[in-house]
């Protein structure tokens, strides 16, 4: 089956800075797909190459399997940008009638009544959207998103700048329309929590690489994991990982550069006992400890990183 929206080796560079040091991911058909990273990490820079507002310097994408280029793809995806192009002295629903028509959607009226009733818009698209909150205008966005019917969402931080009761209701919007509408969803986001409350998939973006993809419920039970982590210094030899491999109550997990990974959870063999193995083996320890590495430990050192110098 082809990837809803796929993405592979995308790179970009803005003025002098390589802000997209290649991409790679793929959302599937009905995702709601979770592009998480902090700000200035490349989300929008990414966005906007998939919406074909930007130029890949290099790196491949297609969006239902079709070159975005083409109109007939461009109809079958509906976005959210900031800025978000509503006109502030038009009524919420001649906003929605004005890109009807840029899409040229044939009896729009129907239509619109629809988006407006999923974002809950109904009562207020009589009213200029210069009245609207960050929320509604948000919501409003949305729902012309919505307008022409697209099989694929892709927004831009669609809660950014929300009160947080005005966040709730827009996830939940974002729920009912990738559920009982059967859209495919790709969005951004800087925020852990909102990603966990309602994507199924992610990829995490740091300084423009993916740093963690896929599932998420997989990658919260794999990160949950607690190691056992030894410092050797140098590599560990390809004869020590094999004794290592033949010892399964050593709980031998992986070499990773000159760690080594252990099982750390219950029933996990002693650090003693596992230091004893290795220098047995010849190897110098230069370093054990624990780690307990979940998405939330893993995106926090990722935030403090790029908070940093
Ligand atoms: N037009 C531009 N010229 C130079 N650098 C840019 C430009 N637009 C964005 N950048 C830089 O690219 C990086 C990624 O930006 P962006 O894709 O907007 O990140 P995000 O959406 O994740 O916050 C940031 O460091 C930003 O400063
Ligand atoms: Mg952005």
């Amino acid at each position: 089956m082809t990837a809803a929206i796929h993405l592979d080796g995308i790179r970009k560079r803005l003025g002098a800075r390589e802000v997209l040091k290649g991409v790679t991911f793929d959302v599937e058909t009905g995702d709601i797909f979770g592009y998480l990273g902090p700000n200035g990490a490349g989300k929008t820079t990414t966005i906007r190459i998939l919406l074909g507002l930007l130029r890949a310097d290099s790196g491949k994408l297609d969006v239902l399997g079709s070159d975005i280029a083409l109109a007939g793809t461009r109809m079958k995806i509906g976005f959210v940008l900031d800025p978000d192009g509503l006109y502030d002295s038009m009524t919420g629903m001649e906003n929605l009638r004005y890109y009807a028509d840029i899409y040229g959607v044939p009896g729009a009226g129907a239509g619109i009544d629809r988006v407006l009733g999923l974002v809950g818009l109904a009562d207020r698209a009589g009213d200029r959207v210069g009245t609207y909150s960050k929320g509604m205008r948000q919501r409003l966005s949305l729902a012309r998103a919505m307008v022409h019917n697209p099989e694929v969402l892709i927004l831009d931080e669609p809660t950014a700048g929300v009160d947080p009761t005005g966040q709730i209701e827009i996830r939940r919007i974002l729920l009912d329309i990738a559920h009982a509408e059967k859209k495919t969803v790709l969005l951004s986001s800087h925020n852990l929590d909102e990603v966990q409350r309602i994507c199924n998939r992610v990829a995490i973006i740091d300084r423009g690489q993916i740093r963690l993809y896929g599932e998420l419920e997989e990658l919260r039970q794999t990160m949950g994991r607690s190691s056992i982590v030894i410092e050797t210094g140098a590599a560990a030899a390809d004869s020590v990982l094999e004794d290592l491999r033949r010892q399964p109550g050593l709980g031998f997990r992986e070499a990773r550069g000159t760690s080594l990974l252990f099982e750390g959870g219950e029933g996990a063999a002693e650090v003693s006992d596992i230091i004893a193995f290795l220098t047995g083996r010849g190897v110098k320890i230069e370093g054990a400890g624990r780690r307990e590495a979940s998405l939330e430990e893993l995106y926090s050192s990722i935030l403090q990183e790029a908070e940093g110098p």
